[in-house]
């Protein structure tokens, strides 16, 4: 099963249009949206985003301490990624509760994923204001 999903998200035919971008290391909101642009935003734009999320058009505020109507718990909680859909769904920590993982074709390097998660640790600020992040040990 794991080598078929392996298989799957490197098979150009089928992924083509959902890439995962590149590996992202990090922790301010410019390295998430990185990771939004390389691996998300191919379903999460336009007029109907999947999931009714919108991941393209700068939306750290529709993200930190908003509730996901459908999950009803926030993408993202500040200080707190084990309790932020966002990272619920990426990490695929509990697919009962919090459906299939992000994206659909295979969680992201283990590095990306920890990069939303130390972003949101870190308090999820948006905007450039995050360097005091990187002094901390
Ligand atoms: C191939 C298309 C596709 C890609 C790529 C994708 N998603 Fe999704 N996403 C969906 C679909 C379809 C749903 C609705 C089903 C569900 O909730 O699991 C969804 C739902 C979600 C939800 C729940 C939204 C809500 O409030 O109901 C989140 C959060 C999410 N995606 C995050 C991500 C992130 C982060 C990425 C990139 C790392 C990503 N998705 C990549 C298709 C995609």
């Amino acid at each position: 099963m794991i080598a078929w999903l392996l298989l799957a998200a490197c098979d150009d035919e089928i992924f083509a249009a959902v890439d995962h971008g590149a590996v992202v290391s990090g922790d301010t909101y410019d390295d998430v949206a990185t990771v939004f642009d390389g691996a998300c935003v191919a379903c999460h734009t336009g007029a109907t985003p999947a999931g009714g999320l919108d991941l393209a058009t700068d939306p750290c505020v529709d993200l930190v301490g908003v509730d996901s109507p459908d999950y009803g718990t926030p993408y993202a909680s500040p200080g707190d990624a084990t309790s932020s859909l966002l990272w619920l769904k990426m990490s695929d920590a509990d697919p009962t509760s919090w459906g299939g993982v992000m994206p659909p074709s295979g969680a992201l390097a283990a590095t990306s994923v920890d990069t939303v998660a130390a972003w949101i640790d870190a308090g999820a600020a948006c905007g450039a204001d995050t360097a005091t992040s990187g002094a901390e040990p």
